[in-house]
């Protein structure tokens, strides 16, 4: 898919999300791209004069969103959110995620939790019917790398799975990324998650992984924009619009 196209679409499914949100609500907000731009479009509505306060899922959306204006606090301050905004790097059918694409999956899987709704925002390309294709990313300790790195890969063979865990490396220089809460990531090449619910629970049995980009039960309803339009999957409404 083109550059230029892809990113339309990722604005036009932004630019959908913003039917979600209401006056008065706590509001988490996103990261990655596709945020962004929800983010921005958020901060028009904003300077409309829209009435929300809210969270971010990484330091970067929080930059963003002072910079624009947009009224934020913390989950210590506002631990309950009524709705959180984010993108994803896949999507299944049954609305099970991969995320962390951009390094902000503990964020932002911390504040999807704390929110009654989770709306994704996404273009074709992230619509899978198995999930896997992408990465998956594993956020862990950078306290025995090593021993923590072995025991993911036996993870992935005893579920029958490709057992390479690849240490992300920084974005620009040298070095390792670094996550937000100062951990480091690993990318599993998986191809295919039969069974990402035993995949979760197994990964998170491991001492030093903090946190998995699976998120499984979390998002609500996914805000898809395709060549042909937009279009809301919510499992909990009969017909999508
Ligand atoms: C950030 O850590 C990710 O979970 C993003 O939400 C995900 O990678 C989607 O990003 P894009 O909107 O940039 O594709």
């Amino acid at each position: 898919m083109p550059e230029a196209n892809q990113n339309d679409l990722k604005a036009l499914a932004a630019a959908r999300a913003l039917d979600f949100v209401q006056d008065g609500m706590r509001l988490g907000l996103g990261t990655g791209s596709t945020a962004t731009l929800f983010v921005a479009q958020l901060a028009t509505k904003v300077s409309q004069g829209l009435k929300i306060t809210c969270v971010a899922t990484s330091e970067a959306t929080e930059a963003q969103a002072r910079a624009a204006g947009i009224p934020m606090t913390t989950l210590d301050a506002m631990p309950e959110l009524d709705l959180v905004v984010d993108g994803a790097d896949e999507f299944d059918p049954a609305l099970r995620l991969i995320k962390g694409g951009g390094g902000a999956l503990l964020r932002e899987k911390i504040v999807a939790a704390a929110a009654h709704r989770m709306v994704v925002v996404a273009d074709a390309s992230k619509q899978v019917e198995t999930l896997g294709r992408f990465p998956l990313p594993v956020e862990v300790n950078p306290f025995g790398l090593g021993a923590t790195r072995r025991l993911v890969a036996e993870v992935c063979r005893s579920l029958g799975l490709p057992d390479e865990a690849r240490l992300r490396p920084a974005k620009t220089g040298s070095g390792p990324f670094i996550t937000d809460g100062g951990h480091l990531i690993l990318d599993l090449p998986l191809g295919a998650i039969p069974a990402p619910e035993a995949l979760a629970a197994a990964l998170l049995a491991v001492p030093g992984v903090v946190e998995h980009g699976l998120f499984i039960g979390l998002a609500t309803a996914v805000v898809l924009a395709t060549a042909g339009g937009t279009r809301v999957i919510d499992p909990s409404v009969k017909n999508g619009t």
